[in-house]
């Protein structure tokens, strides 16, 4: 699949080799457990230990306030359940965006399934949670709120630094989904006061599987998994020590290189806006400024987004059909519903996500098989009048 292009990066990035390289050795033979006493349990605890000051470092936490988990959705749970649980009998309400990632929603429907009042927050039509509804549903008994730092389908960046003041001044927890953020945006957790916050390493050219919480120091959370107690009690199980190595070079790798990547994954983002905005009856989904620099989402009339996708793969282009981490159903995205799109519109969407290894090249040969494709689809389609 070398001759492939790969514009899928926002459903999970290519592992970057200096990462792989960094896991190796705790997959060979002579790996240890941390929670092991001898050498080879200190050697694995050493790894893990820098892997958390490095996970720590890309976000401006401390060490101890990474907790290392099984990926993205581990994390949201962990937070949206945890914070929930641990609130008094009293606080039985939470505050959720319209445009999380099915982690985060889901885990909040789970809530309501167990008695807890939610309230949905909406946005605009790029995407903007309204800060003014989401302040106004703040109430002495709401458990924690959470807002999605950068939207994973649109690629809205979303206002975290507000919504975590408007929070702390009513000391309700707020918990930020950083998955597609992180490594593209800067995140300083010193300045904006979230309580938890969500990471997943395939998102960073880290390995799948593996993610990280962070818990603010004082932060009461229950645990969603219980055993040997483990990661402070709140994630209990053996550690994925490779992945957990894997997490923390991306994450190194990620701080280091997050300009450079920015840049380059801006300007191929921008040529994929140019290139696109010359077929007629394509628009892009998403706020214009406050967007990720490696994202665009298109509506594209007259062409289904599955077809587009199938005809795009046959052409070699990998890209993601809205969004991958809710495809396998037939249900029109709730995010893009939020945002005003009809069902039919909904249906029409395809997402291009860039990373740090595509060439311009690529971008153009993308161009290419995408106004074929988007031509084809729509001469044989009966609702495209054109
Ligand atoms: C915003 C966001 N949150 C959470 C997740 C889930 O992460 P993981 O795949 O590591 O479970 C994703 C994955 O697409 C995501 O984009």
């Amino acid at each position: 699949m070398t001759d492939r292009v790969y514009l899928d990066n926002a459903a999970t990035t290519p592992l970057d080799p200096r990462v792989l390289e960094a896991m190796v050795p705790h997959l060979g033979g002579r790996r240890g457990n941390p929670s092991s006493l001898h050498a080879f349990g200190g050697s694995a605890r050493e790894r893990l230990e820098q892997s958390r000051e490095r996970v720590a470092s890309l976000i401006g936490a401390s060490p101890s306030e990474i907790v290392f988990t099984s990926g993205g959705t581990e994390s949201d749970d962990l937070a949206i359940l945890g914070l929930a649980r641990s609130a008094g009998s009293d606080q039985r309400h939470a505050v959720v965006s319209c445009v999380e990632h099915a982690a985060v929603r889901e885990a909040a429907k789970r809530l309501q399934s167990e008695g807890f009042e939610i309230s949905w927050v909406g946005v605009d039509e790029d995407g903007l949670v309204d800060t003014a509804q989401f302040a106004a549903s703040l109430r002495p008994d709401t458990a924690l709120a959470a807002v999605v730092w950068a939207n994973n389908e649109v690629g809205t960046v979303e206002p975290a630094l507000e919504l975590a003041d408007i929070c702390a001044e009513v000391s309700v927890p707020f918990h930020s989904d950083a998955v597609q953020a992180a490594g593209r945006v800067p995140i300083d957790v010193s300045e904006v006061p979230v309580s938890t916050l969500a990471l997943s390493g395939h998102k960073l050219y880290g390995p799948q599987g593996i993610g990280a919480l962070y818990v603010r120091e004082g932060v009461s959370l229950e645990p969603i998994v219980y055993g040997g107690g483990q990661e402070k009690g709140l994630r209990s199980g053996t550690e994925n020590v490779a992945g957990i190595a894997g997490l923390g070079e991306a994450a190194r790798l990620a701080g280091e290189e997050m300009d450079d990547r920015v840049a380059h994954e801006r300007a191929l983002r921008d040529r994929i806006m140019a290139g696109t905005a010359e077929i007629p009856d394509v628009s892009v989904n998403g706020h214009r400024e406050r967007r990720l620099s490696n994202n665009v989402h298109l509506t594209v009339a007259g062409a289904e987004a599955e077809s587009l996708v199938l005809y795009l793969d046959a052409l070699g282009y990998a890209i993601g059909s809205g969004s991958a981490c809710s495809s396998g159903g037939h249900k029109a995205s709730p995010v893009l519903l939020a945002m005003g799109l009809t069902e039919r519109e909904a249906f029409s969407v395809v997402r291009i996500t860039v990373g740090k290894d595509n060439t311009a090249e690529d971008v153009d040969g993308f161009l290419e098989a995408f106004s074929t494709a988007v031509a084809q689809l729509r001469e044989i389609s009966p609702l495209y009048a054109g």
